[in-house]
């Protein structure tokens, strides 16, 4: 079957890993004709809009979208692509899979959790506004529809893969009313899964357990801002951010991606991993129905991670990353 799907290749180290991933797909003999699209300040550049018309249609029609990292520029000029992108096509849950891998060195081998966070809304709604010279609001939306739909997603997607348990992460002991109305939604839609145990955690401490004993998390469901934060936080447990894949998924389309940004410090030179946009891959191949070229990629992967051969320079190799692309190839069988 023929696919057409929109790849947004990014900047900083999106180019070189999107390459690395778009190739390393290519191999299996899946069929897909890539629309290839820019963003962020590329975008700006060539047509004057960070988030283009002609990229959201394309999204729309093709439903799903491979997509590497985009700047943001830091307390100044545009607001977040990324956050733009998830917010007008909806995709209101964010999908983070933590999974150690074969060889690599990282703090719990054995960890294996789920970072599902809402994408929508809380502190990411954008509204900010000066009050008064020095003093500055950014408000904190919450709504019941949002924290009902992603507690059903999170819930839903424990059963399809046989998880056990979902922990809610809040702070509703001091924002009782945002955060109390995320948790009340969580409680409520919870009773519809009896068979999944369900149970919450203020953020502060979850942070703690998850440093100290991470192995008791199976699904963490988070606010936008919280599940920011914890899933970077999550990534280093099991080796770095180089290795994490991310979906962000709604009813209009699905966008994977990886959780890293673009990493202006190694940009350019050829050594990032391109391990997190190839999981992501591997979630979008499987969401397609394409599931021998996911699973054809994935066992090539750990392959070559279990060989331990081929590391890229984050998790204490010497390889770049057109040399592990090739090497994951080499590794289909
Ligand atoms: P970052 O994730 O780009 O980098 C943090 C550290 O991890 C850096 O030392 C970097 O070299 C390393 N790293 C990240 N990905 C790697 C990879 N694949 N291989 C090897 N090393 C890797 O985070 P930072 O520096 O905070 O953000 C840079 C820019 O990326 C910002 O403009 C930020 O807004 C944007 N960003 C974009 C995201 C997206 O497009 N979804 C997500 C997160 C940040």
């Amino acid at each position: 079957m023929k696919h057409t799907i929109t790849l947004i290749p990014g900047d900083g180290i999106g180019p070189e890993v999107s390459a690395a991933v778009v190739r390393i797909i290519a191999a299996t003999g899946v069929d897909i004709q890539w629309e290839t699209h820019y963003a962020g300040a590329q975008a700006l550049e060539k047509f004057g809009n960070t988030l283009p018309e002609d990229l959201l249609e394309s999204i729309k029609r093709n439903k799903i979208a491979l997509k590497g990292p985009i700047t943001t520029p830091v307390g100044k000029g545009f607001t977040s692509v990324n956050v733009g992108l998830r917010k007008t096509l909806d995709l209101y849950a964010n999908l983070r899979p933590v999974r150690a891998l074969p060889n690599v060195p990282c703090r719990y081998p054995e960890l294996d959790l789920v970072v599902v966070r809402e994408n929508t809304e809380d502190l990411y709604s954008g509204i900010e506004h000066v009050v008064v010279p020095g003093v500055v609001e950014s408000i904190k939306v919450i709504t019941e529809k949002a924290s009902t739909r992603i507690a059903r997603y999170a819930f839903e997607y424990a059963r399809r893969e046989s998880r056990k348990k979902v922990t809610a992460i809040h702070k509703a002991n001091i924002m009782k009313l945002s955060d109390g109305l995320f948790l009340d939604c969580f409680r409520n839609v919870s009773k519809d899964y009896p068979e999944i145990e369900a149970d919450d955690k203020i953020v502060e401490n979850a942070c703690m357990q998850l440093v100290m004993r991470p192995e008791q998390f199976d699904i963490m469901l988070l606010e936008n801002l919280y599940g920011d934060i914890v899933s970077d936080l999550c990534a280093g447990l099991i080796g770095g951010l180089g290795l994490v894949p991310g979906a962000n998924i709604g009813e209009l389309g699905a966008i994977f991606e990886a959780v890293h940004g673009s990493a202006p410090d190694i940009a350019g030179q050829g050594i990032a991993n391109p391990t997190a946009l190839l999981q992501s891959s591997i979630l979008m191949l499987r969401h397609m129905g394409e599931r021998d070229a996911a699973q054809k990629i994935e066992l090539a992967m750990l392959r070559v991670f279990e060989e331990g051969n081929v590391r890229t320079r984050d998790i204490g190799g010497k390889a770049h990353t057109d040399e592990f692309a090739s090497a994951i190839i080499a590794a289909f069988q």
